[in-house]
């Protein structure tokens, strides 16, 4: 029987950081609003030439070193974000050129805040069916670019950055579980209208930008984090406290309070970088899983679970022994 593994994980966050206060000259915000309702004190914004691309490769580097693996032995390369560098090709195949890497399954998933955990899901059954040896999954989004900056409801709530992880074959879980849904009747509670077959013109307009039903996102967030632990925990026979830490989405800070007390977990066994880098959609699970074992927190054999909710909707977990 073969199972995955977490081998080596990688995060990349741009070099401007920009804090709650510049938005007080935007819109009608404050810092303190903004630290009180979502936890967010400031993010890191991607330079005007910098790519989801660039940033994902960054991670992606870092990923494979702390994997101690070949970039020649990554045979399958998943990018997970919405806003990749061009229409297509992928921006999975872009990262592939710029590893020299030929031949092997690249493509994007495209599941807003989830699309991590799609990855890792995929990836997983890529690796459990002898459809791969070492993944390279990247989560990777540049949401500066489809926020609007006059609107207090969302724009405060974004950063930009980027996490990737090498998964890689192994004799026994690693990764126990995936769980992935979606419900596209909610498909108006958070998107971004414009696209290409419903009109490619409006990609210069102010559909062109985040639109959320803030409340209905955060009140159908926090109730399907449960949940999705609830379904997670009974599928794998565990017990809330075997869960050494908790990974969640970061959104905000609110929504990650109320996954956590539904644990039943105390907030030091909860991975939170929503402070540091808002919400950076499908790039926040692995950065703040990087964060937490480059730190020191998270240790080997310990049992993860990662928690996400976004746009589609969409939702997932993943119960991982690290
Ligand atoms: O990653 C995908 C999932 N995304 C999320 O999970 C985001 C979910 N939503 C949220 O995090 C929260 O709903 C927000 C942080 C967006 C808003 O917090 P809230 O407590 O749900 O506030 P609200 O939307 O009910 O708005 C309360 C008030 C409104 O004013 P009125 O109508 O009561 O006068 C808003 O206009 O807060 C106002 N408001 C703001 N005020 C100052 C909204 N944004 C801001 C702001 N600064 N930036």
């Amino acid at each position: 029987m073969t199972f995955s593994r977490i081998a080596g994980t990688g995060g990349y966050l741009p070099e401007r950081v920009m804090h709650n206060k510049e938005f007080e000259k935007l819109v009608d915000t404050s810092d303190e609003w903004i630290r009180e309702r979502t936890g967010i004190k400031r993010r890191h914004l991607a330079a005007d030439n910098e790519t989801t691309s660039d940033m994902g490769l960054a991670a992606a580097r870092k990923a494979i070193d702390a994997a101690d693996v070949a970039v020649s032995d990554i045979d399958l390369i998943i990018v997970a974000t919405t806003t990749p560098d061009k229409v297509f090709p992928s921006t999975a195949c872009i990262v592939q050129r710029r590893l020299k890497l030929h031949t092997i399954p690249a493509f994007d998933i495209h599941a807003a805040c989830s699309g991590f955990i799609y990855g890792l899901d995929v990836a997983n059954r890529f690796i459990r069916t002898g459809g791969a040896t070492n993944a390279l999954v990247i989560g990777s989004e540049t949401y500066s670019r489809i926020i609007d900056w006059s609107d207090r409801g969302t724009c405060v709530l974004f950063g930009d950055g980027a996490g990737a992880m090498v998964l890689t074959a192994a004799g026994e879980p690693g990764i126990m579980s995936t769980h992935i849904h979606a419900d596209g009747a909610f498909e108006e509670a958070l998107h971004v209208p414009a696209g290409i077959s419903s009109g490619y013109d409006a990609i210069r307009t102010e559909s062109a930008f985040i639109q959320m039903k803030g409340h209905e996102v955060f009140k159908k967030a926090v109730s399907t984090m449960g949940s999705i632990a609830k379904e997670t925990l009974s599928a794998n026979n565990v017990d809330k406290h075997d869960i050494a830490w908790l990974i969640p989405h970061q959104a905000n800070l609110r929504i990650i309070k109320a996954a956590a007390k539904k644990l039943d977990l105390p907030m030091d066994r909860v991975v939170v970088t929503v402070d540091e880098h808002a919400n950076t959609s499908s790039a926040s699970i692995p950065l703040a899983l990087d964060v937490a074992i480059r730190d020191g927190r998270i240790k080997r054999g310990e049992l993860l679970l990662f928690e996400a909710f976004g746009a589609g909707f969409t939702w997932g977990s993943v119960l991982v022994r690290y």
